[in-house]
Formats: C-alpha cells, structure tokens, sequence
C-alpha cells in the first residue's frame, strides 16, 4: 500500500513564513506564528519536538532547533549524568534555544536532574507525569522558562496559577502515557481560560495541524511522531519501520486498566500484552511484561518475533511515509500551514 505524505503538494519554501515568493506576504500569518510563544521560548516557528524517553537526545534536539523548532532533550529515566553530557553536547551543535523534559514519576534522578538544569542554564524545561511545584522556583530563579504538561482543565489552571511560563495541552491521540481527554477536547475546554502560552500536543503530524491548532487558540504544537522519522533520530530502523509501516487502525492502549494507558503501534508483543491484561493478568504481571519495552524497541529493535519491545507512537500514522530531515519536516510543516491558512475560501 502506498502512504503518501499529502503535504508534499505543497512545496516547502525557504522561509515559510516571510518567503517573498509567497502567493501574499500575509501579515496575519506572521503575527500568528510570531507570537506570545515564539517570543518566550526565542524560536523562528511555534513547533516544539516533544521529549521522547529513549528517544529524543541532543542530535535530534539540536537538529530541530536548528532548523527554528524548539528541540527537546528528554531526561525521562535517565542519569543526571547523561543529562548534563546530553546539554553539552547539543550546545556544540546549536545555539539556537533548546530544552530538557523531565517526567518527574519515572525519574529517579529527578532532584539531581533539577540540579543540572539549573546549574546548565537551559532555555527551558517541560515538566509532567507528576507534581512539578516543588522545582518550579529553583528553576524559574534560575532564569529558566518553564512549561507544565497537563491532560486536564483542572492541572492546567493549577500550574498557571503555580507560576508556569507556558502550558502543553496533551491529548489521548499522542503517543506514550496518555490521559483521557482528546486535543480537540482540550483545546475548547481549556484555551480560554489561560493566560500564558498554549502549545496543543498529540495527533500533529501536518501543516493542517498546525493551522487547526492556531485556529483554535493554540499558540503552537508539540510532536513527537514525526520527529521518530527525522533523519537525525537515532532510533533503531525497526522503530521507524513500525510508524512508516502502520495506519490509522493500528494504534492500541495498554495498561488502561491499571491506570497507566499507554498508546503505541500494534505488534505480536501488543497482542499479548492485550490478551494477558484481558484475562486478567495481575499489575506485577503486566508491569513485569512493559519494564523496559519501549527502551529496547528503541535501542535494539522489535526482535525476529516482535517481542523484544513495544513502539511508542501518536495516533496520526497512515500519512508518516518518509524518512526526512528535521529542518524538512518544520518547513514543511510551516509552508502547509500558511497555505492552508491563506487559501482558507470557506468565507470567500
Ligand atoms: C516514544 C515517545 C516517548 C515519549 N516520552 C515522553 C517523555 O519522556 N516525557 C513527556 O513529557 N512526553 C513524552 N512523550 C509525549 C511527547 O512528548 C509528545 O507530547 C507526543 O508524542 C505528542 O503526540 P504525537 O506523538 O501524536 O505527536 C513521548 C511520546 C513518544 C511517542
């Protein structure tokens, strides 16, 4: 079967958002992505490349930043050790601004990696998966912006009110721990009652997106997906096989029942893992089977059998075909979104 990325219709341009060649040099598209997040976090496009645990290190980070992203190191169950090398590294291959993700419940390090970050003068950090109040002090008299990912209304008023720079609205379509809401749900259930800077995350993968995002009040979004198929993703190639290889009926939920809902691709080890839960297989069980899985689809690959982990991925799958650089992917991205947002002729 053939998946075509339908956004290579239009052709990505030099500079998506003041390329003179442009069909109009319009303003209102400017000032849409120039905006209140552009501005906090000194990016050129409001595209942020979610933090994947195992995933996302300094060469993608770096790639996306230098290509006018916001790049994202992800410290999730790593060393604070590795944190701080990983920050080095990236700042010998950017100067543009980039952050560091910490999910704070499966962290162990998380006080040391707090330390780093403070210590390394990040642009900013993204915190979530637990309480990020205790570190939001330190890490703001630090000098450091701060964004709060949150599934809820209810979260999102509370880290406002706590003191942080800009919200990630994520919905159930993203891949990774999900919570129950949709991003479109959480869009018009939470856009207007903040103040700060919104970035809506889970199920982008398109120019479309973004413009549906800007439309809806979002100031940018998170992916994560698509940025698994940029070039400077160092993920095993079975990983990358398994999103350019899926459709939209392959995403499935694990661990719903225990509370930890997981969404990635359907595999023999999904399947197992499916039926184990369905029988009712115990916590330890299931946790026992998931310790370590989406590391290893990461590092190692899927296995002969498909059973040595699982791949970890949003809901948008059939239009992920390719295998692209980063810097393609926003422009891409940005060139679709102002073509969208331009020709838009429901009102014409
Ligand atoms: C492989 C993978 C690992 C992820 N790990 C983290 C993480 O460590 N911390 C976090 O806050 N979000 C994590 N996420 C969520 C992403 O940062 C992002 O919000 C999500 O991928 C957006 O949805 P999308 O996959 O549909 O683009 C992960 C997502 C994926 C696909």
């Amino acid at each position: 079967m053939s998946k075509k990325l339908s956004s290579t219709a239009f052709e990505p341009v030099s500079d998506p958002v003041s390329d003179p060649a442009a069909k109009s040099q319009s303003d209102s598209f400017k000032d849409a992505v120039h905006n209140p997040l552009t501005r906090l976090l000194g990016t050129a496009y409001p595209i942020l490349q979610g933090a994947m645990a195992w995933v996302s290190e300094s060469t993608l980070a770096a790639a996306v930043s230098n290509a006018g992203g916001a790049g994202i190191i992800a410290a999730g169950g790593r060393e604070a050790s590795w944190v701080k090398e990983e920050i080095q590294k990236a700042r010998t291959m950017t100067g543009r601004p980039f952050g560091v993700n910490v999910p704070l419940i499966s962290t162990p390090e998380k006080e040391a990696i707090i330390n780093v970050l403070c210590e390394s003068g990040i642009d900013f950090v993204t915190l979530g998966a637990g309480d990020p109040l205790p570190y939001l002090r330190a890490l703001k008299a630090s000098g450091i912006k701060v964004g709060g990912i949150v599934p809820s209304l209810r979260l999102a008023k509370k880290l406002e009110t706590a003191g942080v720079d800009f919200i990630i609205l994520e919905g159930m379509e993203a891949g990774g721990k999900i919570g129950k809401s949709t991003t479109l749900s959480l869009m018009t259930n939470v856009i207007p009652e903040l103040h700060v800077p919104v970035v809506a995350a889970g199920g982008f993968a398109s120019g479309r997106g973004l413009a549906a995002a800007l439309v809806m009040g979002a100031h940018g979004i998170q992916m994560g997906t698509r940025f698994i198929l940029a070039n400077e993703c160092q993920v095993h190639p079975d990983y990358k096989n398994a999103i350019m290889d899926a459709t939209d009926e392959d995403s499935v939920i694990l661990g719903t029942r225990y509370g930890k809902a997981t969404r990635c691709i359907r595999s023999a080890f999904t399947d197992k893992y499916l039926a184990l839960e369905a029988e009712g297989g115990s916590p330890q069980s299931l946790e026992t089977m998931m310790r370590g899985a989406s590391r290893r689809m990461a590092m190692e690959g899927a296995g002969v059998d498909g059973m040595n982990g699982i791949a970890l991925a949003g809901q948008s799958l059939s239009q992920l075909n390719d295998l692209e650089s980063a810097e393609w992917i926003i422009r891409d991205i940005m060139g679709e979104a102002r073509a969208v947002l331009e020709n838009c002729s429901l009102l014409k």
